[in-house]
């Protein structure tokens, strides 16, 4: 047994020790989305501190725990603050809870977050459906020894995104009559904003939005083959573009603002997941 998996395990023990509860979708809550529990009947909550070997976040105002419960009908576990690689932790901690959820049993991943448009086309408040992503500029969350247990050493990422989750979303937004942008999300290190040059590179390499997150857990899913899906909220027009300073109260104000329709969109989506099966 790989070693990463033996540490899963003990989480894993440790979660069953509390909750038999077996979600079907993961939930991952970006920055504006705290308050997502009002969406859920939530049954069961435990706090990352709780859990043995858990990456436990450092970020104001991430307060980190799994809620158990149901959304729409679907059973869900949703993570309320997730570990992001600036604060010190290895893409394989960050990536943890990812896979602790796949042993929990789920089998959809629903990833959310703030993130810096690039795209000229976007302005601050828009949300933009994942179709791609490039993680060249950070470490891949599977270096190290492979988790046999999970996936292949060399897993394929032709699809990351899943094509049908994408045209669930499509739909959905339609027929709530949100409007939702699509494009490529670039993962860079942070914690500091990008300069100018590097959003000009970015764009030339095709990126439409950047962030600090998302990118690495996307692909620990696809290895372990989870269907994943992902929804940033662009929270500011990244550096460079508008002339404007960056901050991270402006990324929480956006977020904050237009937390009740994102709310609602991944509502919609995750609530069709149990018709669309
Ligand atoms: N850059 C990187 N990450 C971000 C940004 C940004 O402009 N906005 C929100 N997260």
């Amino acid at each position: 047994m790989s070693r990463q998996f033996d540490r899963l395990r003990e989480g894993y023990q440790y979660c069953r020790s509390v909750t038999d509860f077996r979600p079907q979708v993961g939930l991952v809550l970006g920055s504006g989305l705290g308050n997502y529990a009002r969406n859920m009947d939530v049954v069961c909550e435990i706090p990352y501190n709780e859990i043995p070997g858990f990456p436990i976040s450092t970020v104001e105002g991430h307060d980190g725990r799994f809620l158990f419960g149901h959304i729409g009908g679907v059973p869900a576990v949703v993570m309320k603050g997730r570990v992001h690689f600036y604060e010190g932790y290895t893409m394989e901690e960050v990536v943890m809870p990812v896979r602790l959820m796949k042993i929990l049993g789920i089998e959809t991943l629903f990833l959310t977050n703030a993130a810096g448009g690039i795209n000229r086309s976007f302005q601050a408040g828009d949300f933009m459906m994942l179709t791609d992503h490039i993680s060249s500029f950070v470490p891949s969350p599977l270096v190290g020894e492979n988790v046999e247990e999970f996936g292949t050493r060399f897993p394929d990422m032709t699809h990351i995104y899943d094509e049908e989750l994408q045209r669930l979303i499509r739909d959905t937004a339609r027929e709530e009559q949100i409007e939702v942008k699509e494009g490529v999300y670039l993962q860079t290190s942070g914690p500091n904003f990008e300069s100018p040059a590097e959003i000009r590179m970015f764009a030339t390499l095709g990126a439409d939005a950047v962030g600090m997150s998302t990118a690495c857990e996307a692909m620990a899913a696809r290895h372990a083959g989870i269907k994943v899906c992902a929804i940033s909220c662009i929270s500011n027009m990244a550096c460079g573009i508008t002339g404007a300073e960056l901050s991270h109260v402006e990324v929480q104000e956006t977020a904050d603002r237009r937390a009740g329709e994102f709310e609602r969109l991944v509502t919609s989506v995750i609530s069709r997941l149990a018709k669309h099966e």
